[in-house]
C-alpha cells in the first residue's frame, strides 16, 4: 500500500529524518528525504511531492533560495521545530499553506497534521475561489464540480441570480437541482428573505392549492383558521416549485395566472393579493415531452422556462467524481468522527467508471455508508458493494473500452487516471487469461518482469490466485 502520496522530509537531523520516515512509511506514504540544503529544490522538482515536512532551521539555512523559488512550493509545508517568531516571512513567501508542529515530535500529532494537510491540499487543488468573485466563493462552497459543464452551470447561475427571471431547472434525479435553486437564491439580492420550497409531487392534489396560496377560515372542511400559503411566505424571496411536472392541470392554470399578474387569491378569498416572488421550478421529467403529450400546459412551460438550466447526469461529467468523493469523505469523516484516509486508486477507478443512475445523491450516500462501515484506513475495491464491482473491467477482459489511437475524448471529459488504469487492467487480465493464470508467462506477454507484474497486481488490488 503506497497510495497515500509522497512526502518529502527535509531535516539536517538524521534521527528526526529516520523517525519521521519510518513512521510515515508505515502509514502508507512514499518517502523521500533530503539532508543537504542544496538538494532541496532539486529533490522537489524530480519527485512528485505532495507534502513537505521541513525543519525550520533547515529552511532558514536555504532561505534566500527558498524565498526566490517559493512558487515551486505547491506542496504543503509542515514545519517542525517551529517557534513563535520568524514565521511571517515564510507564511508570506510560501505559496503552499504552512502547518506547524513543535519538536520533540509527537507522532500522533504528526499523523493527524499530515492527514489534515492532505485534506487541505486536495481542497486547495480544487479551490477555484482564489481571485474570483464572492459569488463564486458561495457557489464553490456548496456545489462541487470542476468539469466544463459544471463551470458553465456556475457561470449561468451567477448570471441568472442577478435577474428576477423565472428559472426552470431540469435534470435527472440526484443531479443537484435543489442545490442549484438554493444557490440562485443565495446569490440574488433576495437572499435575506425566504427561500421557500414546495414539492408539488409530495403534497396531495386537493391540498396543494391551499398550500401554495393559503386559505381563509371556513373555506373548506377543516379550514378552521386563516392560513397563509407558500407564495406569501416567499414574498420578496424565492419560491422553489419542485417536481413541477407533477402539478395537476387545474393548478397549472392558477400558477400561470400568478406568473402573469403577480397576484393570487387564497382559497375562499374574494380579493386577490399582490406578491413579489422569484420563481425557480425544477423537474426530473422531460417537460417538453409532457407538453407534447398535453400533460403540461404549453403556455405555462414557456412562462417557466424563461431561463432553462439543465444539470447533466454525473456519468457525463465523470471528472467531477474524484472531487465529489473527496468532499463527501471529509464531510462524513468530520460528522461521524471517523478517520477514513481515502480511496485506493483501484477503488476510485471503479467508481469513476460506474454509471451512477442516482447521480450525486447516490455517490453521497455511498461515501457515507463506506465511512460508517470502514471507520478508518483506506477504502479498497473489496469494501465496495457488489453492484459497483460488476462494472469492473476485469470481469469483461476481452472488450477494452479504451484503445490507444482509437480513444475519443468524451464530451464531458474523462477521468484520465482511471481510463489508463482500466486500459492496463484490461491487458493484464487478457495476458493472465491467455497464460492460464501463470504470472511468468503473462509477464512475458506484457514484456514485463514477473516481479513488476506482481507488484502491479498488488498495487491495483487485483486478486489473482498464486500459480
Ligand atoms: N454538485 C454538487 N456538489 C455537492 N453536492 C451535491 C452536488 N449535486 C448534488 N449534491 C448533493 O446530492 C444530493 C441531491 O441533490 P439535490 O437534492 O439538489 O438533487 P435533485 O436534483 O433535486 O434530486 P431529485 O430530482 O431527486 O429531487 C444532495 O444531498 C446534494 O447536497
Ligand atoms: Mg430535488
Amino acid at each position: 500500500m503506497r497510495e497515500n502520496g509522497t512526502i518529502f522530509i527535509a531535516d539536517y537531523d538524521v534521527k528526526t529524518r529516520d523517525l519521521v520516515s519510518a513512521f510515515l512509511t508505515y502509514q502508507g506514504y512514499n518517502i523521500t528525504a533530503s539532508e543537504s540544503g542544496t538538494a532541496f529544490f532539486d529533490t522537489l522538482q524530480k519527485n512528485n511531492v505532495d507534502i513537505i515536512i521541513a525543519d525550520l532551521a533547515y529552511l532558514h539555512s536555504i532561505a534566500p533560495d527558498f524565498k526566490e523559488r517559493s512558487t515551486l512550493l505547491n506542496p504543503l509545508l509542515v514545519l517542525i521545530g517551529y517557534g513563535d517568531t520568524g514565521s511571517a516571512d515564510l507564511d508570506n513567501t510560501a505559496s503552499g499553506t504552512v502547518f506547524t508542529l513543535p519538536k520533540p515530535l509527537n507522532l500522533d500529532e504528526l499523523e493527524s497534521l499530515v492527514m489534515r494537510a492532505r485534506e487541505y491540499q486536495s481542497m486547495k487543488m480544487y479551490d477555484r475561489s482564489e481571485g474570483e468573485s464572492v459569488q463564486n466563493q458561495i457557489l464553490s462552497s456548496t456545489m462541487i464540480g470542476t468539469s466544463p459543464p459544471m463551470r458553465a452551470l456556475f457561470e449561468m447561475i451567477t448570471k441568472v441570480a442577478a435577474s428576477n427571471a423565472t428559472v426552470l431547472i431540469q435534470g435527472e434525479s440526484g443531479t443537484g437541482k435543489e442545490l442549484a435553486a438554493r444557490a440562485i437564491h443565495q446569490l440574488s439580492d433576495r437572499h435575506a428573505k425566504n427561500f421557500v420550497p414546495v414539492n408539488c409531487a409530495a403534497i396531495p392534489d386537493d391540498l396543494l392549492e391551499s398550500e401554495l396560496f393559503g386559505h381563509v377560515k371556513g373555506s373548506f372542511t377543516g379550514a378552521y383558521a386563516n392560513r397563509i400559503g407558500r407564495f406569501e411566505m416567499a414574498d420578496k424571496g424565492t419560491l422553489f416549485l419542485d417536481e413541477i411536472g407533477d402539478m395537476k392541470a387545474n393548478l397549472q392554470v392558477k400558477l400561470l395566472r400568478v406568473l402573469q399578474n403577480r397576484e393570487f387569491e387564497p382559497v375562499g378569498a374574494s380579493k386577490s393579493q399582490k406578491v413579489d416572488v422569484r420563481i425557480v421550478a425544477a423537474t426530473n421529467k422531460n417537460l417538453e415531452e409532457l407538453v407534447i403529450n398535453r400533460d403540461f400546459r404549453e403556455d405555462l412551460y414557456y412562462r417557466l422556462s424563461v431561463i432553462p438550466i439543465t444539470i447533466p447526469p454525473l456519468r457525463e461529467r465523470r471528472e467531477d467524481i474524484p472531487i465529489l468523493i473527496h468532499t463527501f469523505l471529509i464531510r462524513f469523516n468530520d460528522d461521524k468522527r471517523h478517520a477514513v484516509k481515502g480511496f485506493s486508486r483501484a477503488a476510485l477507478g471503479i467508481l469513476c467508471n460506474y454509471e451512477w443512475p442516482g447521480n450525486v445523491r447516490e455517490l453521497e450516500n455511498l461515501v457515507e455508508r463506506l465511512v460508517i462501515l470502514k471507520g478508518s484506513g483506506l477504502i479498497v475495491p473489496d469494501d465496495l458493494p457488489e453492484k459497483y464491482l460488476s462494472g469492473k473491467l476485469l470481469l469483461n477482459p476481452l472488450q477494452p473500452t479504451v484503445v490507444p489511437g482509437e480513444s475519443k475524448l468524451p464530451e464531458g471529459g474523462i477521468c484520465l487516471n482511471s481510463a489508463v488504469d482500466e486500459f492496463e487492467n484490461n491487458l493484464i487480465t487478457q495476458a493472465l487469461a491467455r497464460s492460464g493464470g501463470n504470472k511468468k508467462e503473462a509477464a512475458l506477454l506484457l514484456n514485463l518482469k514477473r516481479t513488476t507484474l506482481i507488484e502491479k497486481l498488488k498495487k491495483k488490488n487485483l486478486a489473482f490466485s498464486e500459480e
